[in-house]
């Protein structure tokens, strides 16, 4: 059971104040019924609520897969730089998302942007080994020895050693390489880390999966969309246990 006034205001119908003055107005139907307490309790999955003879469209979490572009930061709020938020339109940024995790600000690709607390926290969360696979340009020849160093656990810069990574090389000279790599992690600029310990420098880096899904290839550098339920629900999967 939910405040009438929190139900609203979280939709972005205006703040706890504009709620109730709409309620004191009439504007403010319950399964039909005009109310006028603003406090009302309900379960909004439950009973209909119209406003303006509008019948308001409930939900408690957005879901949003986001193709980041560079410049923009992940954070929901920056004193300098744009933030992934700042792309959202204002019929989501009023459900209050942020993102799952980080990319930095010169990676691009995909990113989930949620306001479900519980669902992020799992993600991100070391104990559930979520698969983050990357596609990168490297500035030196990535070879053999580099992946038997990723899938034995390359110690970084503060001494941790990551957990085993699988690397895949697209191809490889002197003047670069191109590779995957699926890493269960995501510490502070993990990816670029791995290789600086190898001795050689990401250039370009861009996520290419997270969990169970990939990066829907329709949807430009800034753009984002709504994930269908089934992506939701495989979220949820591979969370359980
Ligand atoms: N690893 C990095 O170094 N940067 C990212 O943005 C993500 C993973």
């Amino acid at each position: 059971m939910e405040r009438l006034d929190k139900i609203l205001s979280n939709l972005g119908y205006g703040s706890r104040k504009d709620i109730k003055t709409l309620v004191k107005k009439g504007f403010v139907k319950i399964d039909g019924e005009v109310v006028k307490d603003n406090s009302l309790q309900l379960d909004p999955e439950k009973s209909t609520i119209e406003v303006n003879g509008e019948e308001v469209f409930y939900r408690k979490y957005i879901y949003l897969m986001m193709n980041k572009p560079k410049d923009v930061v992940s954070a929901t709020f920056d004193k300098y730089d744009e933030t992934v938020i700042d792309l959202l339109d204002t019929d989501y940024v009023v459900f209050e998302p942020f993102p799952v995790g980080r990319l930095d600000k010169d990676t691009v690709g995909l990113l989930l942007i949620t306001n479900d607390g519980e669902l992020n926290h799992k993600l991100i969360s070391p104990k559930w080994k979520v698969d983050k696979v990357y596609y990168a340009k490297i500035d030196k020849e990535v070879d053999e020895k580099d992946v038997e160093k990723f899938k034995k656990g390359i110690v970084i810069d503060d001494g941790y050693r990551c957990l085993p990574a699988k690397l895949n090389i697209i191809s490889s000279s002197e003047e670069g390489s191109e590779i995957e790599l699926t890493i269960q992690e995501g510490k502070f600029h993990q990816v670029k880390r791995m290789f600086e310990a190898v001795d050689k420098k990401v250039t370009y880096l861009r996520r290419i999966k997270f969990g169970p899904l990939s990066i829907d290839e329709g949807l430009e550098e800034g753009e984002y969309r709504e994930l269908s339920e089934e992506e939701v629900d495989l979220l949820y999967e591979v969370v359980k246990k």
